[in-house]
């Protein structure tokens, strides 16, 4: 690994640092105990991340007629058995919980006329479970909790801070290192502090932006995830990236999601003549597990020469439309579709990152005083192809889970010690951008291409190949070069593909999101994909069992 030498221009002390001002992030900054100093760090603005961009909603059971059994029956059939059942069990018990706990913070869902929370649909949920607020749900759990945070004491938010790598120190009384805190490119003054802190939370989101076409917002360039592979932690399950089978097609249109929650409502999918065809697929139709209904689109697209397929809501009446899904509705507007009226032109993209890096049931990592929260962790409970609306549930729950076990265990945690400041003295300005340039549209355009939705091993040989070669010029260009915050978002969108890429290649079975013409079915042993890197930090942590 490349590492610049050190000089320091700030440092910061604190009890805890958390990178990422998601739903996670944030969970665990405003559930932590408040006599605790606590750093939150984004990269960009604090209401920032997938979760700003999330729309259909947050999956739990709140009704009578629903149960816990349901909830984990569907999510278990959805993974395609490859879900921890004892993890999806957990989570799903503290669902409710971690509801009522946003509602408190002042999060207004949607409401029935007769005022109880309205639940909607998506696929592979058997019942009507997911709390909304209209459909653009993650702004209100954003723009709430970034109120609540603003209120703490406790709580500085450093935004436009990009993290670069953890810090670690030897750990007293063992052989091993414990994380002390990260490097962080403040973006705006353009110049690197240290952030030292007994405890570190990873709730950096996922990895999508490696893919040509995508739902995610540019941040998502599995930098948590890159982060933590680099210090010695186990990363899991990265071949099941998610593609959503609904983005907005449309020339001018970047990275807009058309929800789940459209077909939860009773939208259908149509083939360019007008014509259902989800019945030929699966026979829950349009609500279909994800990995089933976007296979199937790009099967229908790839037989007919089609640029897409349609969604049409239009059958349902204008003023039902526009008040459950008045996002979508004003966004299609802008480029001339009035889906009161008409279909919605849609395509699958790159959504979600069901594998990341490894922890137990308390967001714990391998690496001493590290824990993962959020899309960037693998906790078991996704399995291969997450469930709709159970990402920000997980987010809740594992943020709590972890807050708990830090304000339990953090009294016996030393504060760090001196760590080495960052010296950028013998690296200079690039005055070849073009070279970042040119690697982020390459990489992200053999990942389309070779590892996405139907794989093939030559494919993902073709694509391994390249991404060493790319590796290569990146690491020589980051030893050389002041660091940018393109620069190491590519630098982590390549080792975070390259994560998949070696991952996809370890599967010999088509299971849930990974899907490969060379081995069509599945194996009877039912595995995660565990890659363990080379300074394996192995903290005993108790991951579930498969
Ligand atoms: P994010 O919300 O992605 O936040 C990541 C944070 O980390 C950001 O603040 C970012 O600035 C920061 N960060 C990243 N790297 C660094 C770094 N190097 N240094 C400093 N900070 C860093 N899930 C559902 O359950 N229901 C839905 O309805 C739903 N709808 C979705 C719609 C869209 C369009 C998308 C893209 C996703 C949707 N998802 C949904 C998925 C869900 O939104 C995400 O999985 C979830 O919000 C992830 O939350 P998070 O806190 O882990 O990360
Ligand atoms: C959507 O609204 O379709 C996204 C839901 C999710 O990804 O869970």
């Amino acid at each position: 690994m490349y590492v610049h030498q050190v000089t320091v221009k700030k440092s910061y002390q604190h009890d805890v640092l958390i990178i990422g001002s998601g739903a996670a992030g944030m969970t665990a900054a405003l559930q932590l105990p408040a006599h605790l100093r606590i750093a939150l760090l984004s990269k960009v603005e604090i209401q920032s991340g997938s979760t700003w961009y999330a729309q259909g909603g947050v999956a739990a059971v709140f009704d009578d007629s629903d149960s816990i059994e349901n909830h984990v029956a569907d999510t278990l059939a959805a993974g395609a058995g490859l879900c921890h059942p004892d993890v999806v069990e957990s989570t799903i018990s503290r669902g409710p919980a971690a509801m009522r706990w946003l509602i408190e913070q002042g999060v207004e869902f949607s409401r029935t006329d007769s005022g109880d929370y309205h639940l909607t649909k998506e696929g592979g949920h058997s019942r009507r479970r997911i709390l909304h607020t209209a459909d653009a749900t993650g702004q209100a759990i954003s723009g709430t909790l970034a109120k609540r945070v603003a209120e703490r004491q406790n709580v500085s938010v450093f935004e436009h801070h990009v993290v670069v790598d953890l810090t670690t120190q030897a750990d007293a009384g063992s052989r091993s290192l414990r994380c002390n805190g990260a490097y962080a490119l403040d973006t705006q003054r353009d110049r690197v502090s240290l952030f030292q802190a007994r405890i570190v939370v990873l709730a950096t989101g996922g990895a999508s932006k490696a893919y040509l076409y995508t739902s995610n917002p540019d941040g998502a360039t599995g930098d948590g995830i890159a982060v933590a592979w680099r210090r010695g932690c186990r990363i899991a399950n990265m071949e099941f990236n998610q593609f959503h089978p609904t983005c907005l097609f449309h020339p001018r249109a970047k990275s807009f999601l058309v929800s789940e929650a459209l077909r939860g409502e009773g939208g259908h999918l149509l083939l360019p003549d007008g014509s259902r065809f989800m019945h030929d697929f699966h026979r829950d139709g349009e609500l279909a597990p994800r990995d089933i209904v976007a296979r199937a689109i790009d099967h229908e697209m790839k037989r007919l020469g089609s640029d897409c397929v349609y969604l049409d809501i239009s059958h349902k009446p204008k003023n039902f439309i526009e008040s459950h899904f008045p996002t979508v509705h004003s966004h299609c507007l802008e480029f001339g579709i009035d889906i009161t009226r008409e279909p919605i032109p849609v395509v699958p993209a790159a959504h979600y990152t069901c594998g990341g890096i490894v922890t137990d049931l308390n967001g714990k990592t391998d690496l001493k005083n590290l824990y993962a929260v959020g899309e960037c962790a693998f906790t078991g409970l996704h399995g291969a192809n997450r469930m709709a609306s159970n990402s920000l549930l997980e987010c809740l729950v594992f943020a709590g889970a972890a807050a708990t076990h830090i304000a339990q265990n953090i009294d016996q945690v030393p504060v760090p010690s001196f760590t080495k400041a960052w010296d950028a003295s013998r690296v200079t300005y690039s005055d070849e951008d073009v070279v970042i340039s040119h690697n982020w549209d390459e990489l992200r355009r053999f990942m389309w291409d070779y590892v996405g939705i139907v794989r093939t091993r030559k494919r993902l040989e073709r694509a391994e190949h390249r991404i060493r070669l790319l590796q290569n010029e990146i690491q020589e260009y980051y030893a050389n070069y002041k660091v940018s915050s393109d620069l190491l978002e590519l630098r982590n969108l390549a080792m975070a593909s390259e994560l998949i890429i070696r991952s996809a290649l370890l599967r010999k079975e088509s299971r849930g999101l990974h899907y490969t013409l060379d081995h069509m079915e599945q194996l009877p042993v039912v595995k995660d994909t565990i890659l363990v890197p080379m300074n394996f930090a192995g903290q005993d942590i108790i991951v579930s069992k498969k």
